[in-house]
């Protein structure tokens, strides 16, 4: 405790200062807090040779690499324990240097890592790729599992404890627990399980006093409310979080069947809008759109047989029979999903505690909710929508299961009954340097405007958009206007502004600020 206390009237020495005024300084006072209270070796630099390769090792999006590295952060922190965390956080307050957390490295538009846009503020990273700690508890089917810890890290130290346990979330083994549980967590378990920030039981954090938050009483419920789906960057930084583990059957049953034009794409994927929404929950079909043909992917907590005549008399259509299905544990399921075959012959660790990755082109992403399914006509304009060499695909998840039995107001995350899918747009390109966004994905977003969920058009905070509005800062924080542009979207009206009274609550100076993080409800004239 007098350690709390000490670190708290350290933070608080820079409370009242303006971060505006830190582009005069060279920064040497905060380096020289920093170590202090750091290890030298856990703090790079833009000299060390090291620097560069850690800054980019979870860059995920290639498009981002370059504008990334042009303007990179003062420093790296990479914290091996909380104390760590908390003096970043106080050296930056005193010192009025803004810190940008990162975990797995994959938000869509690069928040954990760029500079913010426009300001271009000097700013340094808390990377916290080596607090990746997972410790199962079997018999009480829960796990402690540190921020840092990628997809691949937690299903693996989860299974290979109790391989009757697994936890619901997605399907990218280099995703990190961090930002993922923070924005909310879709996976193909959702419709049995939720959420995987609905199987959040308890969390520790650091606030922006550089506070330790121990457990949920310390935070009390609103700020615990608000960290399980507010999105991440925005209340403290989540060290560590208590899960709940849910049963899984010894194999599951998966199959991955791909329909064209001719062979009934275009009414398979009408009908699959309500169908898919209202299965079982034990078994979760997935769309992907693309190059005029739909493939369908499906996870089912059960066996072959049983999923074959579950699809014969509910979705005909597909024609699914005994040879498209495979059964596999669990575990194997999440390394074969991802790579696919590739995975036959690889040992699972080499597969999932993997955390590098090949970065592949330019991406850009933007997501939907969907309501009222989309006609045929509709769907038939959207496989024949000319794509002018443009590579691109719509991933459609469904919702409905336990996603549907959770009120909207119960987690930040409101697209809860009611909703039958969410939409996510992709397009990949060979970009150079700055090059410019591609029109495909621009133009069917357009397109689709009338067909998906309005008032304000929805979209899942993490297939991060930046192109549906960024802050601008009135009198030294974060507007409510600005932030309600693009937050009502993410959280529906009633959600976003419970955050922004969080948010005022723990952070009222704004100190965790970035192009899209939730604004203290200060200005508001109502
Ligand atoms: C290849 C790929 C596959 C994906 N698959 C899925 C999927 O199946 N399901 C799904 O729901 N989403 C998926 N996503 C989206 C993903 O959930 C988000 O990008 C998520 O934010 C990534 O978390 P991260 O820790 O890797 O990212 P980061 O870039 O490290 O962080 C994302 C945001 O959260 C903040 N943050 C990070 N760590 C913390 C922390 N400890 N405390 C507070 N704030 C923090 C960051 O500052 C940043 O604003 C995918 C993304 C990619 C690129
Ligand atoms: C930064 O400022 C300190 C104190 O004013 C000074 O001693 C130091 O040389 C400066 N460093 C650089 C790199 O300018
Ligand atoms: C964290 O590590 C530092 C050494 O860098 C040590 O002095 C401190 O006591 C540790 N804190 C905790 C909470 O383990
Ligand atoms: C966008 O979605 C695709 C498909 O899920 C994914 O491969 C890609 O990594 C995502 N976005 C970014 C910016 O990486
Ligand atoms: C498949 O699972 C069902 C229960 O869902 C069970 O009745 C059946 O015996 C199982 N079939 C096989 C071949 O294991
Ligand atoms: C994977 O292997 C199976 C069985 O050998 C085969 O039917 C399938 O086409 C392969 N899939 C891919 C994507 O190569
Ligand atoms: C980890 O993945 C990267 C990128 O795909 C690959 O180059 C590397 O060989 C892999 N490492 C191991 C140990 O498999
Ligand atoms: C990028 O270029 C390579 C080589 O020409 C090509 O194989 C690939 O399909 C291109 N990718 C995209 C997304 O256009």
């Amino acid at each position: 405790m007098a350690r709390v206390a000490l670190v708290l009237t350290i933070c608080i020495l820079g409370f009242s200062q303006s971060l505006a005024t830190s582009s005069k300084s060279n920064h040497s006072d905060y380096f020289r807090c920093l170590s202090r209270k750091i290890p030298s070796q856990l703090v790079l630099t833009p000299s060390s040779p090291s620097f560069k390769p850690l800054l980019v090792s979870s860059i995920r999006n290639a498009r981002l690499v370059a504008p990334a590295t042009a303007s990179p952060p003062l420093c790296i922190v990479t914290p091996t324990n909380a104390s760590h965390v908390q003096d970043a956080v106080c050296c930056g307050r005193r010192h009025r240097v803004r810190v940008r957390v990162r975990s797995g490295g994959h938000d869509n538009e690069g928040l954990s890592y760029m500079p913010g846009r426009p300001s271009r503020e000097k700013f340094a990273v808390i990377d916290l790729a080596k607090l990746n700690g997972v410790r199962v508890d079997a018999r009480a089917a829960t796990a402690w599992v540190d921020s840092g810890t990628t997809l691949g890290e937690l299903y693996y130290r989860v299974a290979t404890a109790e391989p009757g346990l697994g936890f619901p979330a997605g399907v990218c083994p280099t995703v990190g627990v961090g930002g993922l549980i923070s924005g909310g967590g879709m996976g193909l378990m959702m419709r049995k399980h939720g959420l995987s920030a609905d199987n959040v039981l308890d969390a520790t954090m650091v606030d922006a006093d550089g506070n330790l938050l121990e457990d949920k009483k310390a935070m009390g419920d609103d700020l615990f409310w608000a960290i399980r789906g507010g999105g991440g960057g925005n209340f403290g930084i989540v060290l560590s979080w208590k899960l709940r583990l849910v049963p899984v059957p010894p194999t599951v049953a998966f199959f991955d069947v791909t329909k064209t034009i001719d062979q009934g794409a275009v009414d398979a994927v009408t009908k699959w809008q309500t169908i898919a929404p209202a299965l079982p929950d034990d078994l979760s079909v997935r769309v992907v759109v693309q190059k005029r043909q739909a493939s369908f992917q499906s996870l089912h907590l059960g066996n072959c047989s049983a999923v074959v005549a579950t699809m014969h008399s509910r979705f005909p259509e597909l024609g699914l029979t005994l040879d498209d299905c495979l059964e596999m544990s669990w575990l194997q399921n999440k390394a074969y999903l991802y790579f696919g075959n590739a995975s036959n012959n690889k040992p699972l660790e080499e597969l999932l505690l993997n955390r590098s990755m090949t970065i592949g082109p330019f991406v850009k992403n933007k997501s939907d909710y969907v309501k009222k399914a989309l006609t045929r006509d509709t769907w038939e304009k959207i496989f024949l929508w000319p794509d002018g060499g443009a590579v691109g695909q719509l991933i459609l998840e469904p919702h409905g299961g336990m996603m549907s039995r959770i009120a909207a107001a119960d987690t930040p995350f409101p697209y809860r009954s009611g909703v039958l899918y969410n939409v996510q747009y992709v397009e990949f390109w060979n970009g150079t340097g700055a090059a410019g966004m591609p029109n495909w994905l621009h133009g069917l977003y357009d397109f689709m405007a009338p067909y998906v969920s309005k008032k304000p058009r929805g979209a899942y905070v993490n297939y991060r958009d930046l192109d549906i509005g960024v802050n601008t800062v009135v009198g030294g924080v974060t507007s409510y206007e600005s932030g309600k542009v693009w937050g009502e979207r993410y959280f529906g009206p009633a959600n976003f502004k419970r955050l922004t009274k969080i948010k005022h609550k723990v952070d009222a100076s704004d100190y965790f600020r970035n192009e899209q993080s939730v604004p203290p409800l200060l200005l508001i004239r109502e």
